[in-house]
């Protein structure tokens, strides 16, 4: 483990505001409040110089009234392709900076396994590297803020039935170092709400998040979207009628029936609309969602940072303020 002043600095910083193992599941989840998915796509990962993310921006995002980060891993290329997997030290550098300054800033952690894609074409031929991920970063200590999301959106040959087997494989060797940190665990087809009745969770773990992503309606959220098939699809508003809220709603009550009857908080990792969308259309879409979440008393993070879905534009350094009063109204 890496000891440095920082550690030593988050730790009694988040002593007060973070998840703290131990703590009654509801309750660490109400502390991870509101958040964003920061860190995925960014240049980072290969080479320090090119980041877009700055130390700084980790203060402007506490600063803005978010209480937490989700950092979106795409470890498997940066695996030694021996059999045990040992992520490169470059790499881990890059993650101990991120969550040393995510914790100096007060910020709880999120360490989010984003292999999805690779592993839904192919489950099996990435099945050592999904339980290397765990093992490896189980092997670690991390402040008590620090929670662990087995996989984003399992999907495609990830089967639910496949999900609930790999799931418990990778909670075990979680637990056998981390016995009540807070894990986020969600169900396949891509953490749909429509999928939840499918997910199957250890009943005598009670540490465990459940997650869901909420994008509906697609035809809105990823209008010109390339990697949904909707380049040449835009113009769709979203106008916050009767109907269109009510849509949302049922779908969270759906959530919410499930929460209680499992007796499980519920983590929204994701939800936004892309910026091909109409900016004051995503903005009455993005406040109903955070709202409507918030209403059932359920955690969530913004899709995403920079890159795309922008809260934060890199360019003019500064916030898409629409975007961030849609998630925060009273963001200073
Ligand atoms: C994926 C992104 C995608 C987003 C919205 C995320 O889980 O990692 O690539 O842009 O979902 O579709």
């Amino acid at each position: 483990m890496r000891t440095s002043w920082l550690w030593s600095v988050a730790a009694l910083v988040l002593v007060a505001t973070g998840p703290a193992t131990g703590a009654d599941i509801f309750e660490q989840n109400r502390r991870l409040g509101r958040g964003v998915n920061i860190l995925g796509y960014d240049p980072i990962w290969r080479d320090r110089t090119r980041a877009r993310f700055q130390e700084r921006h980790f203060r402007l995002i506490r600063e803005a009234g978010f209480q937490t980060v989700r950092i979106n891993l795409h470890p498997f290329r940066h695996m030694s392709p021996d059999p045990d997997r040992a992520l490169r030290p470059e790499w881990w550098a890059t993650l101990n900076w991120a969550v040393s300054n995510a914790a100096a800033s007060g910020l709880n952690v999120i360490l989010d396994l984003h292999e999805f894609n690779a592993i839904g074409e192919d489950p099996e031929g990435h099945k050592d590297r999904f339980l290397a991920f765990w093992r490896q970063i189980a092997a670690r200590s991390w402040p008590d803020t620090v929670c662990f999301e087995l996989l984003n959106e399992p999907c495609k040959k990830l089967t639910p039935a496949l999900w609930n087997q790999w799931l418990r494989e990778a909670l075990a060797i979680v637990r056998q170092q981390h016995p009540q940190r807070p894990v986020i665990i969600g169900p396949a087809f891509w953490n749909s709400v429509d999928h939840l009745e499918e997910l199957d969770l250890p009943a005598d773990d009670r540490h465990i998040i459940v997650t869901v992503h909420y994008y509906k309606p697609m035809a809105f959220t990823h209008q010109g979207a390339s990697w949904t098939g909707q380049q040449d699809k835009v113009g769709i508003d979203w106008r916050g009628t009767a109907e269109e809220v009510n849509a949302i709603r049922q779908d969270f009550d759906k959530v919410a029936d499930w929460s209680r009857k499992h007796q499980r908080p519920v983590f929204l990792g994701e939800f936004g609309a892309y910026d091909r969308a109409p900016l004051e259309a995503r903005v009455r879409y993005i406040r109903t969602v955070a709202r409507e979440a918030e209403a059932r008393g359920w955690s969530w993070a913004y899709w995403q940072f920079d890159g795309d879905f922008i809260v934060w534009d890199m360019q003019r350094d500064q916030w898409v303020r629409p975007i961030l009063e849609a998630l925060l109204p009273s963001a200073p």
